[in-house]
């Protein structure tokens, strides 16, 4: 029995997840929090996601029977990486509702898709060329000049398969270096800050953006989101404005978020999109009436929208990487700040392990 989308998923119904991951742990949280169930799907050996969820069929997710088997025991399907193949995808679709819908997972797989799909949108991005040789490479670095970025057209996350192109850079090293695979090469934003938007969608078409932070990133992972991010009314217009282009053009239903470079003469452009709550929502778990990961399950399930005003003078969220979950006993005792920890076993370099919400009433 499939969902019909003018009606909603009632409380006590089972939300099916792809992905084990923190972002599915914080939505599995919330559904709780709304009398829903989840149901993880994922391979890993260890899932922080089906640690608070009531199922969790640990197979690949090219596992045809095990994918069938997990449709028929959910009311509805989501995902909480954007990497869902896309024969696992098509497997699902025609079973239950799948929320977002393939045609956003196949544009959010891929750099270059991204650019284009905001440039027929008419959302400026740096400019950008695809390699798909070490000849293209050269040739691409040529067309879009020095310093650029190179990277990987698909798979990257965290600043991972990326590298800075100056005028003395030995391309055919970095060629090799990245894997000899398709690559973009993209302009150098010279950008004053970065943001990001979040847009929700729901069933019936209705959007609503989450107020617009400030990103701050170091080592290439996102290391702080703080609200109010200081940009004045006209550029966040032109955020939100991306938000509810790009949500409205792939007729979504659930959460999109567009990563933004705000340009020195305050113009916006977009960076790139996840079809998925993101890291720099994380605030909105203790600073917004309703928290991202809330907002995905209103939408997947069917449920209108939630407020989305800020209830702090001012919010920074701050990831903990690494050995930097270690400084929990003092958070904790932090008269303004929520500590969220990802259940996550061993503390490698550069791995999100939880983050804190620090809040000014
Ligand atoms: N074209 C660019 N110009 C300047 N900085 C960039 C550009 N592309 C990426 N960066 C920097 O690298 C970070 C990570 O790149 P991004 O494209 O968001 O990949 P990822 O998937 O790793 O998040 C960005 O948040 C930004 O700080
Ligand atoms: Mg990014």
């Amino acid at each position: 029995m499939s969902l019909p989308s003018s009606r909603s998923l009632a409380p006590g119904g089972t939300i099916g997840m792809l992905g084990g991951g923190q972002l599915g742990r914080m939505t599995a949280l919330a559904a709780a929090n709304l009398g829903f169930r989840c149901h993880i799907f994922a391979p890993e050996a260890e899932s922080p996601a089906a640690m608070v969820s009531a199922a969790w069929t640990r197979a690949a997710y090219d596992d045809e029977a095990a994918l069938t088997a997990f449709a028929e025991a959910v009311d509805v399907i989501t995902y909480e990486f954007e990497n869902v193949p896309a024969a696992t995808a098509e497997i699902l679709a025609p079973l239950k509702p799948l929320r977002p819908g393939a045609r956003l997972l196949h544009v959010a797989q891929h750099r270059g898709r991204e650019k284009t799909f905001f440039n027929n949108l008419g959302i400026a991005t740096a400019p950008w060329a695809l390699a798909g040789s070490e000849s293209d490479f050269a040739a691409a670095v040529r067309a879009i000049g020095t310093p650029c970025i190179a990277k990987t057209t698909t798979e990257g996350y965290d600043g991972k398969g990326q590298a800075r192109i100056v005028a003395a850079t030995d391309l055919a090293a970095t060629w090799a270096r990245l894997g000899g695979r398709e690559l973009i090469v993209e302009g150098f934003v010279d950008f004053v800050a970065e943001a990001s938007v979040i847009a929700a969608r729901d069933v019936d078409g209705a959007a609503r953006c989450f107020p617009i932070g400030r990103n701050v990133h170091r080592d290439g992972i996102l290391h702080t989101t703080t609200i109010p991010g200081g940009f004045d009314a006209a550029t966040l217009a032109q955020g939100e404005d991306i938000g509810t282009r790009t949500a409205e053009a792939v007729d979504l239903v659930g959460l999109v978020c567009v990563e933004l470079f705000v340009g020195r003469d305050g113009r916006m452009l977009a960076n790139e999109m996840a079809p998925r709550p993101h890291n720099s929502g994380h605030w909105t778990q203790d600073g917004c009436v309703t928290s991202q990961f809330e907002q995905h399950v209103r939408a997947v399930c069917g449920l209108p929208l939630g407020p989305v005003e800020p209830r702090a003078s001012r919010i920074e969220m701050t990831n903990l990487i690494g050995a930097e979950a270690e400084g929990w006993r003092s958070i904790v005792a932090e008269p303004n700040a929520k500590l969220h920890l990802y259940g996550k076993g061993e503390a490698r370099p550069g791995r999100k392990m939880g983050h804190v919400n620090r809040f000014w009433p």
